[in-house]
């Protein structure tokens, strides 16, 4: 996926303990997007041209998390809350970051519409930015996340499906159904089918009983109705009887997948008790 041999600005950046090498170019100012490295401070984001002036920075920032309200607390991560219309150049700034990783086109300035969901890791140093997502505040199309990303040194360690989760967490409490906007990056897609796949699993494990229908799986899911049928259908469970659409459950696969669950407990999982939110209204 990282596309090492075009060239990138910047290509690499410090982050915190972190030195990552870019996989896209991101529009940062003229003068800084032609260095070859880019210095940023992991707490506030900002973007600095060399190390003493990263150094010099850091002992006046005082920033130790997000400018926000923590909604969710377990073990040692957290989510925080952050309204693109009041830490404006904080969104600003994670969505430069962002795009460092991210092939297509996404916004960078205009962060008033959206919220900024940003999962960290805590420790006696602070509250390390993990990823995050963004979402529209008020979506026609009733998208759940417009752009999520989870920084380099932490991928494939299951923070990716946490904050896919906790978007769908988010939903529900809204009363309401969504789903990613598009277009999906590869990876982004990869992502989604593994969650939708093991929810659709996990919930016909749940409800052993024959009749299951998609509008009870959206309801329960807080994924959009056409999620669910796109997912049952990928998992060969649908089939058409005298014109009627059926579902055929397919019990050995279903048994495989909660065992494997079972047998290998996914890390990092989102417990919705630890969840201190209400959707404004
Ligand atoms: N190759 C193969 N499968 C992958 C993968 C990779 N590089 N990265 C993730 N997956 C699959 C995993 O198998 C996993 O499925 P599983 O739960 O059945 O094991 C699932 O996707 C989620 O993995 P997870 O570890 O939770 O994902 P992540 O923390 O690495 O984050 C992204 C996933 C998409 C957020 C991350 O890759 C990213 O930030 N990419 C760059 C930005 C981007 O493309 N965002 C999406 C925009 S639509
Ligand atoms: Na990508």
């Amino acid at each position: 996926m990282v596309s090492s041999d075009l060239p990138r600005y910047p290509s690499v950046i410090e982050f915190g303990k972190y030195e990552i090498q870019t996989w896209y170019s991101s529009p940062y100012p003229p003068e800084y997007s032609r260095l070859q490295k880019l210095y940023l401070c992991e707490f506030c984001l900002k973007y600095m041209r060399s190390k003493n002036i990263l150094l010099r920075h850091a002992k006046k920032c005082g920033w130790f998390h997000p400018p926000a309200n923590e909604i969710y607390r377990k073990d040692d991560l957290s989510v925080f809350e952050v309204d693109g219309n009041v830490s404006k150049l904080f969104c600003q700034n994670l969505c430069l970051l962002a795009k460092l990783f991210l092939d297509h086109k996404t916004l960078y300035y205009d962060v008033e519409p959206f919220l900024f969901y940003i999962l960290t890791q805590n420790d006696n140093k602070g509250c390390h930015l993990v990823g995050y997502f963004s979402k529209e505040k008020l979506c026609q199309q009733k998208y759940n996340v417009s752009c999520i990303m989870i920084m380099p040194q932490y991928q494939r360690q299951g923070f990716g499906r946490f904050l896919i989760d906790f978007s769908y967490l988010l939903t529900r409490q809204e009363g309401q159904a969504g789903s990613p906007e598009k277009p999906l990056s590869d990876l982004g897609r990869l992502s989604y089918l593994a969650y939708w796949r093991s929810v659709v699993l996990e919930y016909l494990h749940a409800q052993p009983c024959r009749r299951v229908s998609v509008r009870a799986m959206s309801r329960a899911t807080g994924m959009c109705p056409h999620d669910v049928a796109a997912t049952l259908q990928q998992l060969r469970m649908v089939d058409r009887q005298d014109g009627r659409i059926v579902l055929v459950r397919r019990e050995r696969l279903i048994q495989r997948h909660v065992d494997r669950m079972r047998s290998h407990p996914r890390l990092n999982q989102v417990d919705p008790e630890a969840l201190r939110w209400t959707p404004v209204s």
